[in-house]
């Protein structure tokens, strides 16, 4: 019988222990495939206490996660390096670029990313796109930027929606975007980057993923980038 989305979550979460190092701090991102990893490591560290040494988080979710495992949580501003960040995506292509920030936090997302030497992308392969760009693009924006950053958007062909009711941790809003087929993420991130009031675009080149463990009906696929 096929295995449930839930189930390739759970398969890849358990697949990502082995991405880290015994006794290290650990990057963690959020999000349900995420929650997968949690409880995997919840697991090892009943086996081995020091199985980690602590952990950066990417959300209060994530952290009060972590915290009921007893893991020490680590600000990021305190750490100056992480081996590994693992996290999901809302989609990947086939070189690692990411889209990410669905659950609007993409900047915490980016900056946790950044301290690691490694990108571990946890998944199931309903995340795997030829092309980045039908999951609505999450952007920061800072709130009086939000029409003119909307304008330039169409100007590519995309639409872009400011998200109802939503405030980031740093007091901007999202502004999702339709319609665009990003086939040059690393020109594309560079790019919006720069626009007047962009804080970040939720493409993930510069932090693209190194490995991404996707959850696939025959098992878990391991895709090196
Ligand atoms: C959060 O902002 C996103 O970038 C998440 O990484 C993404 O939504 C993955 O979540 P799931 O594992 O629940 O699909």
């Amino acid at each position: 019988t096929a295995l449930t989305q839930d189930q390739l979550k759970t398969l890849v979460g358990q697949a990502a222990l082995q991405y880290v190092t015994p006794g290290s701090i650990v990057g963690v991102g959020t999000g349900s495939t995420v929650d997968k990893f949690i409880d995997a490591l919840g697991e090892a560290l009943k086996k081995d206490a020091g199985f980690v040494a602590g952990a950066v988080s990417s959300s209060v979710r994530s952290t009060q996660r972590l915290q009921a495992l007893g893991v020490k949580v680590l600000e990021a501003e305190t750490v100056t390096g992480l081996g590994v960040y693992i996290d999901g995506a809302d989609e990947i292509d086939h070189g690692g670029h990411m889209v990410k920030g669905g659950g609007a936090a993409l900047t915490r997302e980016k900056i946790v990313a950044e301290l690691a030497e490694r990108f571990v992308c946890i998944a199931d392969e309903s995340k795997l796109v030829g092309t980045l760009g039908k999951f609505p693009l999450p952007v920061e924006v800072i709130p009086m930027a939000a029409a003119q950053v909307i304008r330039a958007f169409a100007q590519l062909g995309g639409t872009g929606k400011v998200r109802e009711g939503v405030t980031t941790d740093n007091g901007n809003i999202i502004v999702d975007v339709t319609g665009l087929q990003i086939s040059q993420p690393a020109e594309f991130e560079r790019d919006v980057n720069q626009w007047p009031g962009v804080v970040t675009v939720g493409v993930f080149a510069r932090n693209k993923a190194s490995v991404c463990l996707l959850g696939t009906a025959e098992g878990v696929k391991t895709l090196n980038f």
